[in-house]
């Protein structure tokens, strides 16, 4: 296991000119939610994820040698296009990577970044653009020093990724993602995203992801805000301690593949997501008539079915619509006759669980 000293490198053996290279990383979806940071992007509590498929990020990087330059030198590009508006926070992710990737300074970059899903769909697009992002900047650096392990590789580039966007490290890589120091989960960390070490069973292959598009405007409150709310919120600490408890629980029910106990532990974290929301002071509601019109469509269909599907939110008002794949045909058809109605312009994202991070 690595420590945030092991990620400062001592010197590199290669010298670059100029290149370039290109990697997509995909978004990612908790089941574990987290909500609430310590500074550097320390999670105040740890969480899991699915990695996504089809939703993700593609990035090419390019560089060239900028002698003498003494600050961080950049152009950035979204679907080819200069995008001012993305800069600043490509500026802050350097500020903060600095110490660890100190070659930053000595390139002129160009970064030319793409999504797979609509823009401004409401997907979080921080966690696979930071994520594609941070594996570029690893593979420059993996040029530069080419003895590095695989496994140094990946959790630095996690590592990275996390203080761009904390859910960013979830997305390096598949299929299930853990991150935050829990006592029973092997190799867990508060400063990147592992795999998931024990068993899964098979119900939970190439499980589904369909999210249903209900707002795709700007959040009213964006989740730094959101993080922030949770100091001295009322009910925090008790938030956390249920956080590390519904992770437990999920090492049993990921092994015996019980889908009744995975529904109730993963849309009742998605509800206390947006409690912690509804109870934070200012207090704030993220989700839409909509969401709550899916959500009861959704325990309905359930209930009248006996078909294991559940939800789940992010920050936002979309929700994401989780099943095994062998009910994959009926509740495609659940969605299509029942909820796209309640979808902006009938928009709704097919996907499943992957592998992570992908160079071109
Ligand atoms: O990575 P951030 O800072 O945008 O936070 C995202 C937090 C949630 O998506 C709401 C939950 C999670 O664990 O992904």
């Amino acid at each position: 296991m690595f420590t945030a000293n092991d990620f400062i490198p001592n010197s590199y053996s290669k010298t670059i000119e100029n290149g370039s290279f290109q990697w997509s990383a995909p978004s990612n979806i908790a089941l574990v939610k987290y909500w609430g940071k310590k500074t550097n992007q320390i999670p105040a509590n740890p969480s899991v994820s699915f990695t996504l498929n089809h939703c993700k990020t593609i990035t090419k990087l390019a560089f060239e040698k900028n002698r003498n330059s003494g600050n961080f030198s950049f152009d950035l590009l979204f679907e080819g296009k200069p995008k001012e508006d993305f800069k600043p926070k490509i500026q802050k992710f350097f500020e903060r990577i600095e110490s660890y990737l100190p070659f930053l300074k000595d390139y002129h970059f160009t970064i030319d970044t793409q999504n797979t899903f609509p823009h401004s769909s409401g997907i979080a697009s921080s966690a696979s653009g930071m994520s594609a992002l941070a594996m570029n900047l690893m593979r420059l650096e993996k040029a530069l020093n080419p003895e590095m392990t695989e496994e140094y590789f990946y959790q630095k580039a996690s590592f990275l990724a996390r203080l761009g966007s904390g859910s960013a490290c979830r997305s390096v890589k598949g299929k299930v993602v853990v991150w935050g120091n829990q006592a029973n989960i092997k190799g867990s960390s508060d400063e990147y995203g592992v795999e998931y070490p024990y068993r899964i069973h098979d119900n939970f292959k190439n499980y589904q992801d369909t999210i249903l598009l209900v707002d795709k405007g700007e959040k009213q409150v964006s989740s730094t805000v959101g993080h922030d709310l949770m100091h001295n919120h009322p009910f925090a600490e008790r938030r956390f301690a249920q956080a590390h408890e519904n992770l437990d629980k999920l090492i049993a029910i990921f092994e015996k593949g019980n889908l009744e106990e995975f529904i109730q532990i993963v849309e009742s974290e998605a509800l206390t997501l947006h409690a912690m929301m509804m109870t934070s002071m200012p207090y704030f509601i993220l989700m839409k008539p909509n969401t709550l019109e899916i959500i009861n469509r959704i325990w309905k269909f359930r209930k009248d079915t006996q078909t294991p599907v559940c939800f789940t939110l992010d920050a936002g008002a979309n929700v994401h619509v989780l099943y095994p794949e062998n009910v994959k045909e009926k509740v495609l058809q659940f969605i299509k006759a029942e909820l796209v109605g309640y979808c902006q312009n009938e928009q709704y994202i097919c996907d499943d669980i992957g592998e992570g991070a992908i160079e071109y």
